[in-house]
């Protein structure tokens, strides 16, 4: 039988690295190292390297951060996606794009198999899988976290069979929690974070400082919004990645973006975990009240119930489907005035808004004031009432006869 050939979803952290190489004991196989940058933040110079020193035949670092932002977490952006009303979903939005690119370089490199670090009880697995089910059928799917043969059952048995097999690991000091990371926000979960009536230790966040300690001064920023996405913070023009990165930094310094969520996963259980995302949730806030201006009622109705079934199906793990692309299509739609400024107050862990303006702005000052100006046409209200309020005054009246009451 012909080698097996496994192109593996590679981090260069320790799990991964002994993965690497219990796949060639266990498969004699040929591994492939496949690592996506979507902004992780970590030494990824040396992760090349690392991958061959530990056994694989191949190693590919892919730089996939602006696809990351402009494709995957502006179009959530514009859908008001939040998974649960709360957590604007960066691991969940990275996992299909680093499945993408795991399988895409399996196919160019003629791999058999795909292999994927997560556990048997988290939504990632599901999230890998869908997405190279969907997108290469023909490969394998190897879960060697699901394997009853895997056997690790600490960090210190990885670390001990590093050891042996002279898997160059670093040993750095365990943190307590697991933590998944990349542009649009850091996910943080384990550890003290298990027992929801535990407030999140201060050593539990990566990105943001304490909002007590945050400067005393409340900092004031404009976003400029072209059809329902980001292009420029305070009149200066950035490209998708530059923009995300400022707004955590300037977010981050003034502890915004904090989010303590116990979720329904897609598995069945609840989990608590803790979120940071600051640039991803100034977007949020002003890309929402930038659609307050500019869309018109219904539309923003039957859009706020879209929100809802975007997050689940990103959450769920459906991204490449059918039902994604014709939300989108629509979403687009109604993006098309959602363009314009708006001014947020950042101060000590609060989003305030400070001004909002667009071109298209459904806003009329001559019909909202109480001043001279006003041009609302008021005798006109009393025919409108009379005919709004009939359906349920008649309505109302026939039931009380119904009822025997009148
Ligand atoms: N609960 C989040 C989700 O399902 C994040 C999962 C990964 N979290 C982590 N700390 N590794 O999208």
């Amino acid at each position: 039988m012909a080698k097996e050939k496994i192109a593996v979803a590679y981090s260069g952290g320790l799990d991964t690295s002994v993965m690497v190489r219990w796949l060639i004991e266990h498969y004699d196989a040929d591994v492939i190292a496949v690592t996506g940058n979507i902004g992780e933040n970590k030494e990824l110079a040396s992760v090349k390297e690392k991958a061959l020193a530990t056994g694989a035949k191949k190693a590919f670092v892919i730089d996939a951060q602006k696809e990351f932002i402009a494709d995957y977490c502006y179009p959530a952006l514009k859908a008001n996606a939040l998974y649960e009303n709360a957590y604007p979903m960066a691991t969940a939005l990275g996992r299909p794009l680093l499945a993408k690119i795991l399988v895409e370089t399996a196919i160019q490199e003629g791999c058999t198999a795909v292999a994927h670090g997560c556990t048997g009880k988290g939504n990632d697995q599901v999230r890998f899988e869908v997405v190279a089910n969907t997108l290469a059928p023909q490969l394998k799917v190897i879960a060697p976290l699901r394997d009853p043969r895997w056997g690790f059952k600490s960090r210190e048995e990885e670390i001990a069979y590093a050891q042996k097999h002279g898997i160059p690991v670093i040993v750095t000091k365990k943190s307590p929690y697991s933590i998944d990371a990349n542009l649009w926000g850091v996910s943080i979960e384990c550890g003290a974070l298990e027992d929801p009536m535990t407030p999140p230790p201060s050593d539990a966040y990566q990105i943001t400082g304490d909002p007590q300690s945050a400067p005393d001064t409340p900092e004031t920023i404009t976003i400029e919004f072209d059809k329902g996405a980001p292009v420029a913070v305070n009149g200066t023009h950035l490209d998708p990645v530059a923009l995300v990165a400022a707004l955590n930094t300037v977010g981050g310094r003034h502890g915004v973006g904090r989010i303590d969520l116990v979720e329904n996963r897609l598995v069945g259980i609840k989990s608590r975990e803790i979120y940071e995302a600051p640039g991803a949730m100034i977007l949020h806030f002003a890309h929402r009240e930038l659609e307050r201006l500019t869309l018109d009622k219904p539309t923003a109705r039957f859009k706020d119930s879209v929100a809802r079934e975007y997050a689940d199906l990103v959450y769920n793990g459906l991204w490449f489907s059918p039902l994604r692309n014709a939300f989108d299509a629509f979403i687009d739609e109604t993006q098309k005035s959602v363009s314009g400024i708006v001014k947020v107050q950042l101060f000590k862990g609060s989003i305030a808004l400070n001004g909002r303006s667009s071109p298209f702005s459904l806003y009329n000052e001559n019909l909202a004031t109480y001043t001279t100006s006003d041009t609302f046409n008021h005798s006109a209200a009393e025919g409108f009432i009379h005919i709004w309020g009939l359906p349920a005054k008649t309505a109302w009246n026939a039931q009380l006869k119904a009822n025997g009451k009148k």
